[in-house]
């Protein structure tokens, strides 16, 4: 095993991208990614069910995130010049970065709000994450992987955009308990 979950994290200091400020999620978080997770949208490609308890989402999942165990792969995006209107927590989607189960490469992803899809968010958020994670931690980009559900053009994309490619294509259990078809992607030679 090249990379463990237990003995890596993000650096925690936030940093900004050319729109964009990342910083580490916090329990703040909770009402947008409420708003994330209760959205069959957002979680169509994810393999999750569509949360509907707002209490048991927050029991269930968020607290697990927060307790440190999880939380500590993620990044919250926001933008770099906030407008008045926004709240104090205003994170507009996250990016995670964390080892594979596996351990033999570092999975990348990511959820963005449905108000703003299309915009490039989750492409310079992504793009910013991998240049200023993989030297602090330590990895070669080669070593960056992504699993996309097939059907999810837009994720693909972004991917690509970034700099990864489709090595193949496979099945797994989700979370849901149904089986999906899922490409997968590698950190492209030269990009
Ligand atoms: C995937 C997701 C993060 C993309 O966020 P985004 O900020 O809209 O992404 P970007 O704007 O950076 O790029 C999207 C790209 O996909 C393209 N795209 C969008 N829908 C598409 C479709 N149906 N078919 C092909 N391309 C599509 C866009 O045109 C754009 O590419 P372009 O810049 O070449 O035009 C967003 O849709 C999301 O949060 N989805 C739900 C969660 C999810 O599926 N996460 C990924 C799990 S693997």
């Amino acid at each position: 095993m090249k990379y463990s979950r237990d003995k890596m994290a993000l650096p925690p200091e936030p940093f900004t991208s050319n729109r964009l400020r990342l910083r580490p999620l916090d329990k703040g978080d909770e009402p947008v990614l409420w708003q994330l997770m209760s959205d069959p949208k957002v979680v169509k490609y994810i393999g999750l069910p569509v949360e509907t308890d707002r209490e048991i989402c927050r029991q269930t999942r968020l607290d697990e995130f927060a307790g440190g165990k999880r939380f500590k792969f993620f990044y919250a995006v926001e933008w770099k010049a906030p407008r008045e209107s926004d709240a104090v927590h205003s994170m507009i989607g996250f990016v995670l970065l964390r080892p594979m189960e596996d351990g033999e490469t570092i999975e990348i992803g990511y959820w963005i709000l449905p108000a703003l899809w299309g915009k490039g968010i989750a492409t310079e958020a992504t793009a910013a994450v991998v240049a200023h994670c993989a030297p602090l931690m330590n990895f070669p980009k080669e070593d960056i992987s992504a699993t996309v559900m097939i059907g999810n053009h837009a994720s693909r994309r972004v991917l690509e955009k970034v700099g990864l490619q489709v090595t193949g294509e496979d099945i797994e259990d989700l979370p849901n308990g149904e089986i999906g078809r899922i490409w997968l992607l590698r950190w492209a030679v030269g990009s």
